[in-house]
């Protein structure tokens, strides 16, 4: 049997995920990559690995090895500069940084390139490759707002996760889900939107 992530390639999408709080938007946005059959090229911060236990109650690893099994993700660490999404000559589908710290941001609208999540980021940038932001931090300091606009500017999607309220979610985890998928169709990826939303994104 060909399992859904043997089909005929698509670049992949890369996922950045940061220590910033709201690391289950992250699981949630691979999940739904990996549930749509999409190639998927994954890299974190070495701080997220101290958020990722306080918010979901186990190690990151735990959840990079399970990516790896059921979606065919493939994972890199942190300082791994060699990896494919490195490189401006790796065709990508556009990169995902969720959650996105105001720490990463700051680097992202620098150019600085300390880590694979930058390095991945400025890539896109520097290429024009669809970027799309998930910047969590409350309240934004007049420096946070600078650096948002600055990339904004560059054309980068600044998608804060904010509910749907309108949508009257009735439980966090359909808050989390639609916004993930708000977040992804802002990719270019339409098929993540149920019906129902898509019906709705004509009408904001
Ligand atoms: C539990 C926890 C929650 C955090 N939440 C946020 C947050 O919501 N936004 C943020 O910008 N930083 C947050 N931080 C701080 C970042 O982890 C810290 O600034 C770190 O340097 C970010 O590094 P990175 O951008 O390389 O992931 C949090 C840290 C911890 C331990």
């Amino acid at each position: 049997m060909t399992a859904v992530f043997d089909r005929p390639k698509r670049p992949p999408v890369i996922v950045g995920i940061t220590g910033s709080s709201g690391a289950v938007l992250a699981v949630r946005t691979v999940e739904v990559l990996g549930g749509l059959g999409l190639p998927m090229h994954v890299t974190y911060t070495a701080a997220c690995k101290q958020v990722w236990p306080d918010e979901l109650g186990h190690p990151i690893a735990d959840d990079l090895s399970a990516w790896k099994q059921r979606f065919g993700a493939h994972i890199f660490n942190p300082d791994d500069f060699r990896a494919p999404m490195s490189s401006g000559s790796f065709r990508t589908a556009g990169m995902i940084v969720v959650p996105c710290s105001m720490r990463t941001v700051s680097a992202l609208a620098v150019g600085a390139s300390s880590n694979l999540v930058e390095r991945a980021g400025d890539v896109a940038i520097k290429e024009g490759w669809p970027l799309v932001l998930v910047p969590r931090e409350a309240p934004l300091s007049a420096i946070h707002l600078e650096n948002l606009l600055k990339l904004a500017r560059l054309g980068v999607k600044i998608a804060p996760p904010v509910p749907q309220f309108y949508l009257r979610p009735p439980s966090l985890d359909e808050a989390v889900d639609t916004m993930v998928r708000r977040t992804l169709a802002l990719l270019g990826i339409a098929e993540a939107l149920p019906d129902a939303l898509r019906w709705r994104s004509g009408e904001e």
